[in-house]
């Protein structure tokens, strides 16, 4: 049976997005960013966070399928949805549900280097730092775990689990 242990609350990750807010309102002071969202488990954390920069920013999503079985991703990545914007000469926000062996985000990151943004930088509620296969730099994490399968807050497992408002380790 599954088992939902809580590892943060709807309050907690409120204050976590507020500090993330703040932080990426100074750090990108002066400019309108293109924030991307990276589909579909970024949408939660995604919507939160805008409504705290105190900037005007742009927003567009991104998709990525991973083929492969199981929790963890095989590497072979592919684009579902590619951005809308023009983001050459712009100043890139991606923004991650989770980044656990790191290879999703490499290529997203990547794919948006190619298009020829200004800068690139990341954020990510959850830095899972335990499976890492790639060097990626979460540049705001709103909360680290070394391991565990996490879930909520837009975390799924096989499409479960969303739409709850904490986030939690799943026990199976
Ligand atoms: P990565 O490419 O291994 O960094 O992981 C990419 C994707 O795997 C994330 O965007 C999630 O969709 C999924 N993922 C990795 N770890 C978890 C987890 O603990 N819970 C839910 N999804 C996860
Ligand atoms: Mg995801």
């Amino acid at each position: 049976m599954e088992q939902l242990i809580p590892v943060l609350t709807g309050e907690q990750i409120e204050e976590k997005v507020a500090l993330l807010g703040k932080k990426i309102s100074a750090d990108f002071s002066g400019t309108e960013p293109v924030i991307v969202g990276v589909l579909n488990g970024a949408f939660v954390f995604m919507a939160d966070l805008v409504r705290q920069l105190t900037l005007e920013c742009f927003i567009d999503f991104i998709g990525v399928a991973s083929y492969g079985q199981g929790t963890e991703t095989s590497g072979d990545l592919s684009l579902t949805k590619d951005l809308e914007m023009d983001i050459a000469h712009k100043s890139v926000l991606i923004v991650e549900d989770i980044v656990d062996t790191g290879l999703t985000t490499a290529f997203v990151r990547d794919h948006i280097r190619k298009k020829g943004a200004q800068s690139v930088r990341l954020c990510a509620m959850i830095d899972k730092t335990g499976r890492r296969r790639t060097r990626v730099d979460v540049d705001y994490a709103g909360h680290r775990v070394s391991e565990g399968f996490l879930v909520g807050y837009g975390l799924d497992h096989a499409g479960k689990y969303r739409g709850r408002a904490g986030i939690y380790v799943l026990k199976s």
